[in-house]
């Protein structure tokens, strides 16, 4: 009798877990599907690919971004970080940040300051970023980018799965001969050549 129970209760058991196995199975293809999908919506907006460098009390952080411009006078730019980023978590405490635009030459360590995640206390060695001090803010600039931009923080508006930082910039520079980077269909790119059209200037 008791061995009966024994063996009746795991089958039923089993039965229940393969069936929540499934479930779990079907929802994770799902949500790749659809992360596939935004993936490549997103990545059909090109834009571009700078490092953000940071300094809040004496920790300095770096992380690939992509940013756009917002406004021209005053000029504004915009970023938008994960709330998990630990660069995120310093421009909240500090108020300032630097966007430096990728020049081609440095799209390589561009690229693993985008995958190595600030806890790793070896992070800036491995990046081997030469940085320099900014001219208005304590966030120091990252020297041979194809421009840099220093900024105070404007706003922060909670935007979905990422916060949007906008920028006040006090202070930049943008290098003679710079090769800016854009990202665009999920990889760093050089700008191409100029199209043919009449001359429009913007703003009007
Ligand atoms: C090309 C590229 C662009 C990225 N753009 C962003 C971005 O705009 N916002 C963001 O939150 N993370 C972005 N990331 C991911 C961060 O750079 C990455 O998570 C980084 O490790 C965060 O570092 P932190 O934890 O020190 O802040 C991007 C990564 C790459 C490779």
């Amino acid at each position: 009798m008791a061995t009966r129970t024994a063996k009746a209760v795991p089958a039923a058991g089993q039965g229940a877990k393969r069936a929540k196995d499934d479930g779990k199975r079907a929802k994770d293809e799902g949500k790749r599907a659809r992360n596939a999908e935004l993936g490549r919506l997103l990545s059909s907006l090109p834009c571009p690919q700078a490092l953000l460098c940071v300094r809040s009390g004496d920790v300095t952080d770096v992380a690939a971004v992509t940013a756009m411009w917002v406004s021209y006078d005053p000029v504004i730019v915009a970023v938008y970080l994960h709330p998990g980023m630990r660069t995120h978590k310093l421009v909240n405490q500090g108020r300032h940040f630097t966007i430096n635009v990728v020049d081609e030459a440095q799209n390589a360590k561009a690229l693993l300051a985008g995958s190595i995640k600030g806890d790793d206390p070896d992070k800036l060695e491995k990046l081997a970023l030469r940085l320099e001090p900014s001219e208005s803010v304590a966030s120091p600039r990252v020297a041979g980018s194809a421009a840099n931009y220093e900024c105070r923080v404007l706003k922060v508006a909670a935007c979905g799965d990422h916060d949007l930082f906008l920028g006040l910039v006090t202070g930049w520079n943008v290098r003679k001969g710079g090769k800016p980077v854009v990202r665009w269909g999920g990889a760093s790119r050089a700008v191409g050549a100029a199209l043919e059209g009449p001359v429009v200037k913007y703003p009007h």
